[in-house]
């Protein structure tokens, strides 16, 4: 079992059992963690009335579990998009590309084959949680909802909110999208019963929404306590039509935070060109930042800070942001802001600060999974293997059929060595191979709440 409980942390324990109950009121949850030579005496052991064949054993085989990837940031309705933005900028691809797709997806068949894929697409990416956003219609979006929970995806499901500047074919009165995102928040909670599948208040950005729509979706938010999403500070132009609309307050940061939409169960997207002051809002706030690196390169919106952002101590995770983003690979995504933050290491003159800058394979691992549960503010619950977590998590496999990921038998841990042979991998190495060489096909199984959602 492998994870990353802390940032820059590599867990490593081997010849290790996790025990989790199938049933009953503990499960999916973690039991106990321990090391191990006979499992099954272990889960006897735990629980006494459990005969033999009641235990049902997973075993990791020649390869490691590891904590499913949590998606910050996901457009699930954009999907079909993925890879075509051309050499378009924020505001000028939304309207090309975005919203006509978006707005496409009011027929419920197209968006059941576009969800469809989309999660079946993410959960064999590794993805086990997701903060997806939808599009404006409620009934697509509560589809969305059904689609989560019947494929055993943890999921925050949110309708897309925009009642201002924006197409006459995609866009609400200010009262017919607050009752669409109370009726998808009545069903999530009443009707569909699904303890993993949670609603999240989609304001889209400041620039669609009202200052009546945002005043009363922080007060539905406030009332059920509800996560809340959106995006912040993505590119320039974006900063400066904010400024533009809302010059009553100082920062976009601001704008927010006026309208109580700033709070420990936001998560804001983006976050590039922010100032001190308003990192030190969202501190204040314990708002989590999604880092979408893939997108902030494809639409050369800018390059997030992200060192800059951890060492204040804000909670940072990574989305794929499709399809700003080209690909809901979340490995691919910390891939990617991995190479950012040398390219923003490259632009500093200071040596010392310039290595600072450099985001490492674990760090980034970290954020890919427990860093992203607690940007969702859900790192009670998921993130890492420790008892009382759901065990969500992915099997890798370093050699599973088709790998891309090529280890030689000279390198392997364990090989014997001598003066004149190349030399051996640690198992650190082993997963920096992972890290940047291994795709779906090293996923060759997927676990949500202890449940099976994919397997190769
Ligand atoms: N800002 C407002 N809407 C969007 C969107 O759909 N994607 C991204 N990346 N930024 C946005
Ligand atoms: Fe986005």
């Amino acid at each position: 079992f492998i994870d990353c409980p802390e940032l820059g942390q590599l867990r490593i324990r081997y010849n290790t059992c996790v025990g989790v109950p199938l049933r009953g009121e503990q499960k999916g949850s973690i039991q106990f963690v321990k090391e191990s030579s006979d499992p099954v005496a272990d889960a006897i052991n735990y629980d006494s009335t459990l005969l033999n064949n009641e235990v049902n054993l997973v075993s990791s085989g020649s390869g490691f579990f590891f904590p499913g990837f949590v998606d910050t940031h996901i457009h699930a309705s954009q999907y079909p998009n993925a890879g075509i933005f051309g050499n378009s900028t924020l505001l000028k691809w939304l309207e090309t590309y975005t919203f006509p797709l978006e707005a496409s997806l009011h027929d419920l068949e197209t968006a059941n084959v576009v969800y469809e894929t989309v999660v079946r697409r993410t959960l064999s990416n590794g993805t086990t949680t997701a903060a997806y956003y939808a599009t404006i219609d409620p009934k697509s979006t509560k589809l969305m909802a059904r689609i989560c929970s019947s494929r055993n995806q943890r999921a925050l499901i949110g309708k897309v909110c925009m009642d201002q500047n924006s197409p006459g074919f995609y866009v609400e009165s200010t009262d017919s999208c607050l009752r669409g995102c109370q009726e998808v928040v009545d069903y999530l909670q009443n009707e569909l019963n699904d303890s993993k599948v949670a609603p999240i208040l989609t304001p889209r950005f400041a620039p669609s929404c009202s200052r009546d729509l945002m005043t009363q979706l922080a007060a539905m938010a406030a009332k059920d306590d509800l996560h809340i999403q959106t995006h912040l500070s993505e590119s320039i132009s974006e900063v400066e039509w904010v400024k533009s609309l809302f010059p009553e307050c100082e920062t976009y940061t601001q704008v927010y935070d006026r309208f109580k939409l700033i709070t420990e169960k936001t998560v804001l997207a983006h976050c590039i060109h922010l100032t001190d002051a308003e990192a030190k809002l969202i501190k204040s706030r314990k708002a989590g930042i999604s880092h979408c690196p893939i997108s902030n390169s494809s639409l050369t919106s800018g390059e997030c800070r992200v060192r800059w952002l951890l060492d204040q101590g804000l909670k940072v995770g990574l989305g794929t942001d499709v399809s700003g983003g080209f690909t809901c690979s979340v490995l691919a995504t910390a891939r990617h802001a991995h190479l950012v933050s040398r390219h923003l290491a490259m632009k500093e003159q200071d040596p010392e600060l310039r290595e600072h800058l450099k985001l490492s394979v674990p760090e980034l691992l970290y954020l890919s999974t427990m860093g992203g549960a607690d940007a969702l503010n859900m790192g009670d619950q998921i993130g890492s293997f420790d008892v009382g977590k759901q065990f969500d998590a992915q099997l890798i496999g370093l050699e599973s059929s088709g790998s891309n990921v090529d280890v030689f038998t000279w390198q392997r841990p364990g090989a014997k060595a001598s003066k004149t042979s190349p030399p051996l991998l640690t198992n650190e190495d082993l997963i920096a191979k992972w890290f940047f060489n291994g795709d779906d096909r090293n996923v060759t199984g997927v676990w949500v709440d202890g449940m099976l959602s994919h397997s190769t």
